[in-house]
């Protein structure tokens, strides 16, 4: 291949390289559906870096349905994958499927959500968020922001999910000294737009006014939250203190228009470490069990300054 068109293709670059190291790699993706935009953006950052790495991308979306993801991993299998990427829904129900991807000598990354299991080493890594760490982010701003007092809807994500449960966990943890912040209901918005809005409009015919705050495990929910809070004739940010997590680019923006008051950031952009460890370990190289992002926080003092960098 001649330097030029090397240079003037990246692409053919990394074809070009992964053929010096004698073949095309083959991965295999199973994403868990098209839940929200930080879902999405997620498969454009994985779809981009193989694509850019010459890696033949064989992508499943699992619809949200962790069955829909088995059988999709048992495919990849039988195709003989060089490796697969999972991104599972729920934490628990993997170990047979990735024993069967075990023996077959096929590594399995985990991103975006852990799962658990009694043998960690049925995958390589995981490559992803803290989210106890989110969680507890959300409610330490929140202690400092009403001096520890308030009745919190909790709209929760899919249940039996890392980010739901963790961010759960956490949240209760850090507020539990602060017996003046109460979760007086909690209620799951699968991590939805629509799934939020319905919680909300449910929320407010049950508890009216009595709602103080409401903590959304992401973005796509407190948005759909905050359409129900509109539309019974309230101002979120101002009646309603909105709490999310994700801050994808219309949550930091919902942040400085005032209709939200803070978004911890969970970054979907991953794919080039996730492909770091693919070929660190295609490689015969070891990789860390767990690879965390930094994650940081965005209220009314630092929202408009990430906004026209933000990716996604
Ligand atoms: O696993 C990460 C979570 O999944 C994100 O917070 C949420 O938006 C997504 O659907």
């Amino acid at each position: 291949m001649k330097l030029r068109m090397l240079l003037l293709f990246p692409c053919c670059l990394s074809i070009f390289l992964n053929g010096a190291a004698g073949r095309t790699i083959t991965v295999g993706f199973a994403q868990t559906g098209a839940e929200s935009a930080w879902r999405t953006a997620n498969t454009v950052s994985i779809r981009a870096e193989a694509e850019k790495r010459g890696v033949v991308l064989k992508f499943s979306d699992g619809e949200s349905k962790q069955e829909n993801q088995i059988r999709a991993l048992r495919s990849f299998i039988t195709q003989k994958v060089d490796a697969i990427i999972l991104a599972p829904i729920v934490e628990t129900g993997w170990e047979p499927v990735l024993r069967e991807a075990r023996r077959a000598g096929i590594p399995v990354i985990l991103e975006s959500r852990t799962i658990k299991v009694s043998d960690d080493s049925l995958y390589a890594t995981f490559i992803g968020s803290n989210f106890l760490e989110e969680g507890r982010m959300a409610a330490e701003w929140l202690v400092r922001r009403t001096g520890g007092k308030g009745n919190i809807l909790e709209i929760q994500g899919e249940p039996g999910s890392a980010p739901a449960n963790e961010r759960r966990i956490a949240f209760a943890q850090a507020i539990a000294p602060h017996p003046g912040l109460r979760i007086i209901d909690a209620q799951s918005g699968d991590f939805r737009r629509s799934g939020g809005k319905e919680v909300m409009e449910a929320m407010l015919k049950k508890h009216g006014r009595d709602i103080d705050i409401v903590y959304a495990h992401n973005d796509d929910m407190g948005l759909g939250a905050i359409q129900a809070i509109e539309a019974a004739g309230l101002q979120p940010g101002k009646d309603v203190i909105i709490v999310t997590v994700d801050a994808i680019r219309e949550g930091i923006k919902a942040v400085i228009d005032g209709r939200m008051n803070c978004v911890v950031e969970c970054n979907p952009m991953f794919g080039p470490k996730v492909f770091d460890s693919v070929e660190k370990l295609l490689a015969g190289q070891a990789v860390p069990k767990v690879i965390y992002n930094h994650d940081e926080l965005f209220d009314a003092t630092n929202a408009a300054a990430v906004i026209n960098s933000r990716e996604y």
